[in-house]
């Protein structure tokens, strides 16, 4: 029940007994557009879809590699341990990051950016980054006015999906995203190692405006570009070699996922996370995310001290049961519960919080 990885359904699993692909040649085409073909329907868009073979901080500094130019403002939402990398990020370019601050366990709202865009002059060119659900408090943000806000005013719009793809809803072409971030091993129930990152003409043309600027060969979208346009002709539309057996169990994790219908599965996350929440709250614990935030994903309560780690502990060791810790600021004050692909059923929850109450009236006696 952590908030990642997650465990795959026995059906992506067994993917992974396969024979292994070469990462090129014509069958290895087919999969590879399959893939992005259904990872297009997730990401609910037109745009074109990659399969990047790194973790999710490469496909966000891809973002940042693509979209911001040295010396350059980067609008930086920032809400937590996730956010708060992009401002190193930016840091790394050389660019000048103009940090929109929410509270931890709260999200960005369309005044703060407005206000924090408007103090800055001219925001045309400029990138925003948001994270859509921040992994380290368990807040979703409703990236729709904002990015709309945003590309009224010329701006480039990269959103973090990573811990809410598979989860909730995201909608890429309706919220005007340029450069979408998804991620397998999360609530997509896939495998790590390949995430699907959605690219708009205009997080392109950025990148061409770049060519010869940018600090990576790898995360340097013209390759990619390149990639597509010449060497799909022999079934090889990515720069690098490809971990092929993850994409194939990628492709049927988003074959679950668009079997299940992307809103019912949306709807078993939320029933499932409101269950944790409820049964947190009954155990006594209170809930850190501000209500107006609360993430069909990530459930994150306030566990302070010595009984954070004794209580995490004896549940592995006693349950066979992992949940994740507070990361940088928050470590050893916060429990944050994963709900996500195949945890977020009402057995599973069940059983979480049962054990989790005995090993409470265990740590209070
Ligand atoms: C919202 C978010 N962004 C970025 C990352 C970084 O991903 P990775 O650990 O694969 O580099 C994570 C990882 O949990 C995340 O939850």
């Amino acid at each position: 029940m952590i908030p990642g990885p997650s465990e795959p359904e026995p059906e992506v699993l067994a993917e992974l007994s396969l024979p292994i692909l070469p990462h090129y040649g014509d069958k290895w085409m087919a999969v590879y557009q399959d893939t992005t073909a259904m990872a297009q329907k997730v990401f609910r868009t037109k745009n074109e879809v990659i399969i990047l073979p790194t973790p999710g901080h490469l496909a966000v500094e891809m973002a940042v590699e693509n979209l911001v130019d040295k010396g350059q403002d980067v609008f930086v939402c920032v809400n937590g341990f996730f956010s708060e990398t992009i401002v190193g990020m930016a840091n790394a370019v050389g660019a000048h990051p103009v940090i929109i601050s929410s509270g931890l366990g709260t999200g960005p709202t369309l005044e703060q950016v407005k206000s924090a865009v408007e103090a800055r002059g001219d925001p045309a060119g400029k990138s925003i980054f948001l994270v859509q659900n921040e992994t380290s408090t368990g807040a979703a943000t409703d990236p729709a006015d904002i990015f709309r806000y945003a590309k009224s005013k010329g701006m480039l719009t990269a959103l973090d999906s990573i811990s809410a793809i598979g989860a909730m809803d995201v909608r890429v072409d309706d919220w005007k995203v340029d450069y979408a971030i998804g991620y397998s091993s999360k609530a997509l129930g896939g495998v790590f190692g390949a995430q699907p990152i959605a690219i708009g003409e205009e997080a392109w043309r950025s990148a061409k405006g770049k060519e010869g600027k940018i600090g990576s060969t790898f995360l340097d979208l013209n390759a990619w570009r390149e990639a597509i346009d010449v060497d799909s002709s022999w079934g090889h539309p990515h720069p690098t070699s490809m971990p092929t057996s993850v994409v194939v169990a990628l492709r049927k994790a988003l074959s679950m996922a668009i079997g299940e219908g992307l809103e019912n599965r949306y709807r078993r996350h939320a029933d499932a996370a409101k269950e944790l929440r409820e049964g947190l709250a009954a155990l006594g614990l209170e809930l850190f995310t501000d209500s107006h935030f609360y993430s069909n994903a990530v459930t994150v309560a306030k566990l302070e001290g010595k009984l954070n780690a004794e209580f995490r502990a004896r549940l592995v060791k006693d349950y066979d049961i992992m949940i994740a810790g507070g990361l940088g600021e928050l470590k050893g004050k916060i429990i944050r519960v994963g709900t996500m692909g195949s945890s977020a059923r009402h057995e599973k929850v069940m059983t979480a919080l049962t054990s989790f109450g005995a090993v409470l009236k265990q740590l209070r006696a």
